[in-house]
């Protein structure tokens, strides 16, 4: 078995979230987890808003509006709390919501029957971070934000891979990483030393708990989309890599797609599974 450190201040927050008494405590409190926001004044409404906000329009410029959608499945790899899984409820016949906590799950879960549609959502919980526990076609589009490049370069580009696994040939895949930046000389190091700290006994699960070094610890890998595309080109068609319109990363082979509202670090892969 690898050894995951980059997993445990997921599961230490999770394990927070867990004794909080409510949705709104969790994101007055644990929110800096999902949108690095916390004060006494959110609640779980405006959490869920944020995640409404990003849904539509990257639904839309992605193009996987369509009318059939309502009879569709999609699979969300890394749902946290549910922020975006209740807009997703309002848009897909069936959400798969996936993630490494069991706490985050049922958060979702609780957040969904608050915000969303629960009829149509079913958790899975992704045990040993790399793996979803799902049949092959059974989704017609997987999507994941703001979750692999939290993952080890390895768990990442599995849980990419396991995306086009689980999508049915003619579905779409929409996977969001960080790309390589200036600051990572420093970020990349520190956060492997960090996560290297979290092995401490006593230390390690108290450091885990601290927003500063949950952060740095999972600046976990910075893939290209080269690395990403690559092996899994013989499966895709149509991809494309979307970024901010002033960032400049592009993949061989893959078309290039803009859109405002991506983050300047981030960029997505798009494609039709084969
Ligand atoms: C920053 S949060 C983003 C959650 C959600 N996508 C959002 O935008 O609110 C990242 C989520 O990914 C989950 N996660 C991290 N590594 C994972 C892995 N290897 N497999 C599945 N989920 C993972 C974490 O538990 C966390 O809930």
């Amino acid at each position: 078995m690898r050894r995951r450190p980059q997993l445990v201040p997921w599961k230490a927050a999770g394990r927070i979230t867990e004794q909080q008494s409510s949705g709104d405590e969790v994101v007055r409190q644990t929110g800096w987890v999902f949108n690095n926001e916390t004060g006494d004044d959110l609640t779980l409404e405006q959490f869920v808003a944020t995640g409404d906000q990003e849904v539509a329009p990257y639904l839309t410029v992605f193009g996987f509006r369509t009318p059939e959608i309502e009879n569709e499945t999609m699979v969300e790899i890394g749902c946290g709390i549910g922020r975006m899984t209740c807009a997703f409820t309002r848009e897909y016949g069936e959400v798969i919501a996936c993630d490494l906590d069991l706490g985050f799950l049922e958060r979702t879960r609780e957040t969904v029957s608050r915000f969303g549609k629960i009829d149509r959502l079913r958790t899975v919980h992704v045990a040993d971070g790399h793996h979803l526990d799902l049949p092959p076609n059974r989704a017609d589009l997987a999507f994941s934000y703001i979750t692999l490049q939290h993952c080890n370069p390895d768990d990442a580009l599995e849980l990419s891979s396991e995306a086009v696994r689980v999508t049915r040939p003619g579905g779409s895949i929409a996977l969001n990483y960080r790309a390589r930046g200036r600051g990572d000389v420093i970020l990349l190091p520190l956060g492997g030393l960090i996560r290297a700290m979290f092995r401490i006994p006593k230390f390690g699960p108290w450091l885990s708990r601290q927003r500063w070094a949950a952060r740095l610890g999972w600046q976990a890998n910075r893939l290209h989309p080269n690395e990403v595309v690559g092996p899994l080109s013989p499966l895709l068609k149509d991809v494309t890599v979307w970024r901010n319109p002033k960032s400049h990363i592009t993949g061989e082979g893959a078309a290039v797609g803009t859109f405002e509202g991506i983050n300047r670090h981030h960029y997505w892969v798009t494609a039709e599974v084969r």
